[in-house]
């Protein structure tokens, strides 16, 4: 398994990361078995990054989680961990509690579901507008000292909130969006990122499945699968987008790789302080995931790529009006405007 360092400073991880949300929530019905099996197989594949969110069906994904790592030294995976956004028992949004308090009392139950003296990257969702991003990440850091987490990471973050975190500790890395699709980051937030030496867990980089090359215009999403009320899924933006992932199918297939391997190898190549987090929930999505650190890209190909999903044709924002609203990287036009 190829390896990249969390910034500048580590730790190190495997250069792709499993993210276990879709095995829990929001993707509609997933199969326990098989995403125990998936994270199994991600493990014996190498890889030693896991990301959850203590909110993914709250606290059902650190329990599989759990489930998953029995038996398995601790020492051996990182397990990321986000904490601090509301959410009512119909699992509707409710804003977000960076609070130092609250901060502690998410962790304090996060670790009990865990079974767990530690989490390894600890981090709000989101950014809590109400509570001053040192004060959340003051928190953190006495839970440090404490020997409850071991690095700070932030999620969303814009350019400024993560000049002001970096300033009270050093931040491991910023979990945000960046894909073919979303590329906003570029702008203010991964200079920004390069200049501090905090590394990126990058997620949607298969644009939540369109990139995967497995959504077809007839797939109506299932009970529960926010991308019924997506605005990348919905309508004639669904059609634009379908059609910029055929071309991209065509870029692919003439590098020997599938659309999914190609979205995933691409950001991989934008920097090396880049992880992508794929949400594979399945071994065969797994495997072929993991075939992208395969691909020995040069240039053209890259153009290639890239050019298959200029920046800034994506049809529709990257998330519905309401929830684009809760992000602080879009907040303080770190985002450049384009291509979000
Ligand atoms: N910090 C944040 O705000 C935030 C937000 C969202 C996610 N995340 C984290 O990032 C992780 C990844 O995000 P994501 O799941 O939205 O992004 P993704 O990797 O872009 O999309 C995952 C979906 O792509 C589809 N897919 C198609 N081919 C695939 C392949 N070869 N490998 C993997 N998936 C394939 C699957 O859909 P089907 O299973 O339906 O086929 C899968 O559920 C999450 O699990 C979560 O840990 C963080």
């Amino acid at each position: 398994m190829q390896t990249r360092t969390l910034g500048y400073l580590g730790p190190g991880v495997s250069a792709i990361g499993l993210g276990c949300m879709g095995m829990s929530d929001l993707y509609g019905p997933a199969d326990r078995a098989e995403s125990l099996a998936t994270i199994h197989a991600a493990l014996d594949a190498g890889v030693t990054l896991l990301d959850t969110g203590d909110y993914y069906g709250m606290g059902h994904n650190e329990l599989l989680i759990r489930e998953a790592l029995a038996g398995r030294p601790r020492d051996q995976v990182m397990i990321s961990v986000k904490f601090g956004s509301l959410r009512d028992p119909s699992g509707a949004w409710l804003g977000s509690d960076g609070r130092p308090a609250a901060v502690k009392t998410y962790l304090a139950y996060t670790l009990r579901r865990l079974g767990t003296d530690y989490v390894d990257v600890y981090r709000p969702g989101r950014v809590d507008p109400t509570v001053p991003i040192e004060d959340t990440v003051g928190a953190i850091v006495e839970m440090i000292q404490a020997g409850h987490v071991r690095h700070v990471g932030l999620s969303e973050a814009g350019a400024d909130t993560l000049r002001r975190a970096h300033g009270v500790h050093p931040v491991a890395d910023l979990q945000i969006e960046y894909s073919l699709l979303s590329r906003g980051v570029e702008a203010r937030i991964l200079p920004v990122c390069r200049e501090l030496g905090i590394g990126i867990t990058a997620y949607g980089v298969l644009g939540r499945g369109l990139l995967g090359g497995h959504w077809t215009k007839e797939r109506a999403a299932a009970k529960g699968d926010i991308r019924g009320f997506h605005p990348r899924y919905a309508g004639e933006n669904l059609d634009r987008n379908l059609a910029l992932v055929e071309a991209l199918r065509a870029a692919a297939a003439g590098v020997g790789l599938t659309p999914a391997q190609a979205a995933i190898a691409w950001v991989l190549s934008r920097d090396e302080l880049i992880v992508p987090l794929v949400g594979a929930r399945r071994r065969d999505r797994l495997a072929e995931a993991l075939g992208a650190l395969d691909a020995q890209l040069g240039p053209d190909a890259l153009a290639a790529i890239d050019a298959a999903v200029p920046a800034g044709e994506v049809a529709g924002e990257r998330y519905p009006a309401r929830l684009l609203a809760d992000l602080d990287s879009e907040r303080d036009s770190s985002s450049g405007g384009t291509g979000l």
